[in-house]
């Protein structure tokens, strides 16, 4: 029986395992999937155990995305702008490194029937999902990116990565179509302290969080009359690309899926 793991520190909550094993059963594959906590050190001999198919795949989440890189032997081109992995697969002798968080933003966003298209969009936070997000909004063909980050050094550094982003100090607020908190302000229920009321209409507040479900930063969004979004749409359809690299079938996403994460 095929192995697959989630990797991360800390990973008790994650619920990759829930969403892949509900999907294998559904199809009818052979294999399991499990999460396992890591430190850095061990992410080497991790692995060598995907070369010697001893694990046949792997998910990788904070804070190992960048970590696993110098281990493989090749990378997609998204991962490779991005320097951002979350999904490790095996092919012809080749540990390949892959980055399915950008059409998991990318899908979470169209459902929503939000036109991304000239749109100006601000991102909250400078941390390891970032690069992906921007990734997937350059995709999308958004006007302007700016990134708002408390140490703003880091939101300075993602212009290596990115050419044309803006920066705002953090603390100011200025006018955006699409707001995106990719901080972790909210995980522990923490209040984000920025002033949004003199935002005009029409906007979306999506926040990469969705555990739990209503972010103050979300809250805000709903109070003030605005379309929003959490994080659980993104992880759902970046776990379907990954399901998708793995066995070659595109596993079906609809209201059930929702449901079984929702239980938890
Ligand atoms: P990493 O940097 O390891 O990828 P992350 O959890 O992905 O970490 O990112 C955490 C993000 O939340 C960062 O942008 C962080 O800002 P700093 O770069 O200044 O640390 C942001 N963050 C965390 N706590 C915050 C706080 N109290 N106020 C403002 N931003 C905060």
């Amino acid at each position: 029986m095929k192995k697959f793991l989630v990797i991360g520190n800390p990973i008790d909550h994650s619920l990759s395992p829930k969403l892949h094993n509900h999907w294998l059963k559904q199809y009818n594959i052979d294999a399991i999937y499990d999460k396992i906590k890591l430190e850095s050190s061990e992410i080497k001999s991790f692995i060598l155990d995907i070369r010697k198919q001893k694990i046949a795949g792997c998910n990788v989440t904070v804070p190992f995305k960048k970590t696993v890189i110098p281990f493989l032997d090749k990378l997609s081109p998204e991962a490779e702008h991005t320097q951002s992995v979350n999904t490790i697969t095996y092919s012809n002798g080749d540990l390949i490194g892959h980055n399915t968080d950008i059409a998991g933003f990318e899908s979470a966003i169209k459902k929503l029937n939000f036109n991304m298209k000239d749109k100006k969009v601000l991102i909250l936070g400078a941390g390891g999902v970032v690069p992906s997000i921007i990734f997937a909004l350059k995709n999308m063909h958004v006007e302007e990116i700016t990134i708002s980050n408390r140490t703003k050094e880091k939101a300075e550094n993602l212009r290596i990565l990115f050419d044309k982003l803006k920066i705002l100090e953090w603390g100011n607020m200025t006018d955006f179509h699409m707001l995106i908190n990719a901080t972790s302000l909210g995980l522990n229920n923490e209040t984000i302290n920025l002033d949004f009321s003199k935002l005009g209409n029409d906007k979306l507040f999506y926040d990469v969080i969705y555990n739990p479900h209503e972010t103050h930063f979300l809250k805000i969004g709903k109070q003030l009359g605005y379309k929003t979004e959490n994080g659980k749409t993104m992880f759902v359809y970046q776990a379907q690309e990954a399901f998708k690299l793995w066995h070659k079938i595109e596993p079906k996403v609809n209201a059930d899926t929702f449901m079984l994460l929702d239980n938890d």
